[in-house]
């Protein structure tokens, strides 16, 4: 199925565009707006990016492998992000990671049946002053415990109401 940008989406593009002297520098901003409107980055995303951008889609393919942070294959509604690097590591990490995993039962990249839940362990997210850690999509959760992440996983698994 083919991929297009909603206008909105094509005018934050040429936004970023507009930034450069030519059109490849913004391939970073656009597979991150594109990974936003589709979830994950797929063939079809790859090939739109490429036509929009004057790039060929190996390029791209390029960008999207060598980043940890496009995604080729659809995640859950709640990706949650452990980080493990050493500050976070030396408060606990490895404890919230192997809880988090056994909880969802889901190993690194893993996506649980419902969709409702993927699991990732990342590298430090900037936020060692308050490890250890761990993202929701965008949101933070720090100064973590055992007691608050079953707390989060909890509430994640209502359902909406
Ligand atoms: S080491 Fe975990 S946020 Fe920096």
């Amino acid at each position: 199925m083919d991929f297009k940008f909603t206008p909105e989406n094509i005018e934050r593009i040429n936004k970023e565009i507009a930034k450069y002297p030519v059109k490849k520098p913004a391939v970073m901003a656009t597979l991150y707006i594109a990974q936003e409107q589709n979830g994950f980055i797929s063939n079809e995303v790859i090939k739109e990016v490429s036509l929009l951008l004057n790039m060929t889609a190996e390029e791209v393919l390029g960008v999207v492998t060598f980043y940890t942070m496009y995604y080729q294959k659809p995640m859950g509604k709640n990706h949650i992000q452990v980080c493990t690097n050493v500050s976070c590591m030396l408060r606990g990490g490895y404890e919230i990671w192997n809880q988090v995993k056994e909880k969802l039962g889901l190993e690194n990249m893993g996506v649980t049946e419902d969709h409702k839940f993927s699991l990732e362990e990342v590298e430090c997210m900037g936020s060692c002053g308050t490890a250890p850690m761990l993202a929701v999509n965008e949101d933070y959760y720090e100064n973590l415990t055992k007691e608050k992440v079953e707390e989060l996983l909890k509430s994640l698994s209502q359902p909406l109401s």
